[in-house]
């Protein structure tokens, strides 16, 4: 990831100081760096001068001292606590006073982060999202002391880049995987429940709404040991709405991790006759799980309404987001099967209050609301 941002960074024209433990990650790093830029040259993207410019502007350092004159620093070591808070440290002695200090993090609180700094105001999370050179999404997140002239530099920073920031107040899980997370966790559950082959519930997923691909074949894709850490995580953090109901620790007990180790959930490709009634129902639980959490992130003002969906189309590829999704059946209608779903499964799916207000005002979901950037949506 440290080696993608490095690239977007110096793409944009900024001068950047790609920093690791040792020589040898540093030169996969250069390495990677170069890769992108090559295969931007041979498309045409950029001309021999502009490719050499380009990797002039990244230099190489193992020491934290040489990053004293940044402007910016983004961490984006491994996932851990105890090792990020310790560069946060360093960081913060090093830095010339405001510099800001942000974390790739795909999840670790930034609040927590900032409290080892003298400077928390000026700290904040820019999650990009794999391939970092190639998405377009980034989360900014705002831990409890982000200020806002921080939030203003780091979505200007992320605009430079050719990104699309998405503002995103600090929550286990962010905004996209909170959501995508929740949504492949009902999906697993029901299609234990009814029964279902993973396969044909990921037909039957891309065949009925907006998702790119299905939440087994995601699963697979991402790694199941990883997806075991985050949907436990989340889990922790919000509870039986999050319980996968054990298809995943199934998978990873039997060693089965995934497209990386040549085996997942997903065994074989059905044909069009096999996606049945109960593999669509499971379909439809995955969308349903999707807005249930987006509108709690609504609802909990982790992000505005036309964010949400923004961010669920550049980070998760779905053609368009939830509550389109939601406002295509309107409000009412998706209310009346939430109430049953809320009914017959208890609190996770309990319809939240912009959808009661909306289902009751015969309003759509999305109506004219404002993204974080300002500009008007209807
Ligand atoms: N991989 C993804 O899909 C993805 C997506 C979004 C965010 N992230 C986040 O980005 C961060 C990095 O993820 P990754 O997949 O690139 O990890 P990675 O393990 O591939 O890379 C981590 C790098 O940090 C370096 N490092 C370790 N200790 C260090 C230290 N003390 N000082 C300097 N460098 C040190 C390692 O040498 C390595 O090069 C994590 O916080 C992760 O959650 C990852």
């Amino acid at each position: 990831m440290g080696s993608d941002i490095a690239y977007v960074s110096a793409l944009a024209g900024k001068r950047v100081i790609l920093c690791d433990v040792a020589e040898d990650a540093l030169e996969r790093g250069r390495g990677r760096i170069e890769d992108l830029a090559a295969r931007a040259h041979a498309r045409g993207r950029m001309d021999t001068d502009q490719m050499a410019a380009l990797l002039a502007r990244v230099t190489t350092t193992t020491e934290v001292a040489d990053l004293a004159d940044c402007d910016l620093a983004i961490e984006a070591v491994s996932e851990r606590m105890d090792l990020k808070g310790e560069i946060f440290r360093r960081l913060d002695a090093t830095l010339k006073p405001g510099a800001l200090i942000a974390s790739n993090t795909s999840g670790l609180s930034i609040t927590q982060l900032a409290e080892v700094t003298a400077r928390p105001n000026a700290v904040l999370g820019v999650h990009f999202f794999n391939p970092a050179a190639v998405m377009r999404l980034v989360e900014l997140i705002q831990g409890r002391d982000t200020s806002p002239d921080t939030l203003a530099a780091g979505e200007a920073f992320v605009r430079e880049l050719g990104k699309s920031p998405v503002r995103v107040r600090e929550c286990p899980g962010f905004l996209v995987n909170r959501v995508l997370v929740r949504a492949m966790a009902e999906a697993y559950r029901h299609a234990a429940e009814l029964n279902v082959a993973p396969s044909h519930v990921d037909a039957a997923v891309v065949a009925d709404g907006p998702a790119p691909m299905g939440p087994f074949a995601l699963g697979d894709l991402i790694g199941l040991d990883t997806m075991d850490h985050i949907q436990r995580d989340l889990a922790s953090a919000y509870g039986d709405r999050f319980s996968d109901g054990g298809a995943i620790a199934t998978q990873v007990a039997a060693g089965r991790l995934g497209r990386k180790s040549g085996g997942g959930f997903v065994t074989d490709s059905p044909t069009v006759e096999q996606i049945d009634d109960a593999a669509h129902a499971v379909a439809e639980r995955y969308y349903l799980g999707a807005l249930n959490e987006a509108l709690r992130c609504h609802d909990d003002a982790i992000a505005t309404r036309p964010d949400i969906d923004l961010a669920m189309c550049l980070g998760a590829g779905w053609q368009h987001g939830p509550l389109k999704w939601a406002d295509e059946r309107g409000a009412a209608a998706v209310m009346r099967t939430m109430q049953q779903l809320a009914d017959s499964t208890g609190d996770r799916f309990q319809p939240t209050s912009l959808l009661r207000e909306r289902a009751a005002d015969g309003l759509s979901l999305l109506g004219h609301a404002t993204t974080s950037a300002g500009t008007t949506r209807s």
